[in-house]
């Protein structure tokens, strides 16, 4: 008897998600006396035990319409609620399993370990970067007029490789805490047709589930070639058709939609009409005298450097990019390093741990300039050229660039 009643009281959790069949048993069960062991106790102890996705004030009405309307009603009204449970759930499953799929996609503010200052970025292109996120700081101001119905045009930065386009991207998306959504090549290197498309798709998805989010596409100038060129595969239309979808609706208003970001050596390359959706244009371009100072303290930064060296490294690095003065700062410290280890006889420490302290000389900046040269000057003109005829915002002031 003792055994019989523990059988009877094991909650039926698992009687969800089996056919509508055992509808038909569970309502016997609710409303039979002799099968329900907690046909006594409270509507809320009644849903627990028999595991129902309903509210106590629901079931207790349906319960006592079913003396009036028969098993049957009450057989309609689980199925139906099981049904929509069951729905629900698998719908949940696959909105996780998308979200699965581009975990290597999504970085969180605080994954992001760059800030403003690691980076020099103009105030200009601070600006043009904070405008995206007016909506978020200023949301009532978008609820009418032209911000209310339109989104802010895309953002493409374009500039020579290692002028910081990546870092500067970064480091607002930390400043003004996005969610960060980063496509690149690799996620349009496959074999099937529509795998990119998909996951433009699905990444735009993501972003308006989770906003506030930036979607970066890096390298745009070949994910987005232009269409005209020929040799393009099928994917290649695909990919540029599904983006230019997702960016019609991101500017049909809609206060969830991603902010969307490019970046490119190749602006030229850009397929016309994903340009056209890309319609802040900022040139990233070599820094100017003042940008290198502020670049080389950053890399600076725990070195001991002799007088007058920054200042004149300032001076006399015209062309470099920012990725080019770090290569240089390094390689200086590497030279200063290797000195002082070769003056103290200790070019292997005992215990490959002891700290041999530096200073890092003009001598040092010299030696290293002849490893590290600069190698923007070729396509910085014609990026130039490009920036006259179609942008916005540069990186730079040039007139303000002294020389060599
Ligand atoms: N403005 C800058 N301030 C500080 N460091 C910089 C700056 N620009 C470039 N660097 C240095 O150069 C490195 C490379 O920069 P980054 O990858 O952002 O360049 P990029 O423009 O995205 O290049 P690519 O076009 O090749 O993608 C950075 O990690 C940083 O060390
Ligand atoms: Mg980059």
């Amino acid at each position: 008897m003792g055994a019989m009643a523990k059988r009877k009281l094991r909650p039926r959790s698992k009687i969800l998600g089996r056919t509508s069949k055992v509808t038909k048993s569970m309502c016997k069960m609710l409303v039979s006396p002799s099968r329900n062991p907690v046909r006594k106790q409270p509507l809320e102890a009644q849903i627990k035990f028999h595991n129902l996705p309903v509210k106590p004030r629901q079931l207790g009405r349906k319960l006592r319409e079913h003396t009036k309307k028969g098993t049957r009603y009450l057989c309609a009204f689980i199925e139906k609620i099981i049904t929509e449970k069951n729905h629900k759930d698998r719908n949940d499953k696959d909105g996780d399993n998308t979200d699965a799929d581009l975990k290597d996609c999504v970085l969180k503010p605080d994954d992001i370990t760059t800030t403003y200052d690691d980076v020099y970025i103009s105030s200009d292109t601070i600006k043009a970067l904070e405008d995206l996120t007016l909506s978020i700081q200023h949301p009532s101001s978008f609820t009418f007029g032209i911000l209310s119905s339109h989104s802010p045009p895309g953002l493409l930065l374009y500039g020579s490789p290692g002028t910081g386009k990546s870092l500067i991207i970064g480091a607002f998306a930390k400043q003004a805490q996005l969610t960060f959504l980063a496509l690149s090549e690799t996620d349009f290197e496959s074999a099937l047709v529509d795998k990119g498309a998909k996951k433009i798709k699905r990444i735009f998805a993501y972003a308006r589930k989770h906003h506030p989010c930036a979607v970066f596409i890096d390298r745009a100038g070949s994910i987005f070639r232009s269409r005209s060129v020929v040799g393009n595969s099928p994917s290649h239309l695909h990919n540029i058709n599904s983006f230019l979808e997702e960016m019609g609706a991101t500017t049909r208003s809609n206060t969830r939609n991603p902010m969307v970001i490019a970046a490119t050596n190749k602006p030229f390359d850009i397929d016309d009409e994903v340009f056209r959706h890309l319609g802040r244009r900022i040139m990233v371009d070599t820094p100017d005298r003042a940008a290198r100072e502020q670049i080389l303290k950053i890399h600076l930064r725990g070195e001991t450097i002799a007088d007058e060296v920054l200042s004149e490294l300032a001076d006399t690095t015209p062309d470099y990019t920012g990725s080019e003065l770090k290569d240089l700062v390094w390689t200086a410290a590497a030279i200063a390093l290797r000195e002082s280890a070769l003056q103290k006889g200790k070019w292997k420490a005992p215990e490959g741990s002891e700290n041999i302290y530096r200073v890092l000389y003009k001598a040092h900046f010299e030696e290293a300039k002849k490893q590290i040269r600069s190698s923007s000057r070729y396509t910085v003109e014609k990026l130039r050229e490009f920036h006259f005829k179609f942008g916005n915002v540069v990186q730079r002031n040039t007139e303000s660039d002294g020389g060599v």
